[in-house]
């Protein structure tokens, strides 16, 4: 199905996009409504890209206490793992750490699912037009399709760590080895890739991190050779 054009001033999305940052030591306070939370994820979900269209991606909505309980179970199940393997001091770090999700107001953790890489793909149902490419056969080594799963999920992941932002939530991105299985409805055979943490903020917005100057990290290939674009002047470089 093909969608109208929207005009959107191109200037719209990158100031979006710059307008994130990773914010922690947020708060439970929030003025936005759950139900407004879910209707960002909705979005989220509905909106972003899948290879093949095969919308491998969950995303898990925990609020209020479901959110502390999250926690408190990540907090539980990382205790003894981390007194064994790093001591009573590293416990200590990280179990602040810990503390400092759960003062938050939510959690949304990504799940990619195998099943429906497999599931989605091989069926007829998959929608994505050029699926009739294939003539019906996979020719890609299926870790291939597995991939293309993650770099959706990361798609999802920026786009709601943006979105969350945007309605002046502080979001940040997480990735803990010790959240909560079947208790939250995630399955053993589901992977979760990440977890973004919000809530309101309680201090001063970080500015934006250093970058490395555009000169080392875009190239562009033109007249033979490559350039680097510096303030309108093209020079020629090597890739480093
Ligand atoms: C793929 C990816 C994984 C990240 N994982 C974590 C994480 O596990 N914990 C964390 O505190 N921040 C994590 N971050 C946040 C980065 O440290 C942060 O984005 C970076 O320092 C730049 O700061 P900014 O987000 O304010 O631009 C991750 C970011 C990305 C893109």
């Amino acid at each position: 199905m093909t969608s109208p054009l929207r005009p959107v001033k191109s200037s719209t999305y990158p100031e979006a996009v710059k307008h994130r940052r990773s914010i922690s030591g947020v708060t439970d306070k929030i003025s936005v409504s759950d139900d407004r939370i879910v209707e960002i994820v909705n979005d989220v979900i509905q909106i972003c890209p899948s290879s093949w269209n095969m919308q491998s991606t969950r995303i898990f909505v925990t609020l209020g206490n479901e959110h502390k309980k999250f926690w408190d179970t990540v907090i539980s199940a990382a205790k003894p793992s981390f007194l064994k393997s790093q001591g009573e001091e590293a416990w200590k770090r990280n179990e602040q750490r810990f503390k400092y999700f759960r003062d938050a107001y939510g959690t949304n953790p990504f799940v990619f699912t195998k099943l429906a890489v497999s599931g989605r793909f091989l069926s007829s149902k998959t929608t994505h037009p050029s699926r009739s490419c294939m003539n019906g056969s996979l020719t890609s080594p299926f870790t291939v399709f597995e991939t293309f799963a993650e770099h959706s999920n990361a798609m999802h992941q920026i786009t709601l760590w943006i979105a969350l932002e945007l309605e002046d939530l502080g979001a940040s991105l997480q990735h803990s080895h010790f959240v909560p299985g079947v208790e939250f409805g995630i399955l053993s055979s589901w992977s979760v890739k990440a977890e973004i943490v919000f809530g309101a903020h309680s201090g001063k917005r970080p500015t934006a991190p250093e970058k490395v100057p555009v000169s080392n990290t875009v190239k562009v290939y033109k007249w033979g050779m490559w350039l680097s674009r510096g303030g309108g002047v093209s020079i020629a470089s090597v890739v480093t």
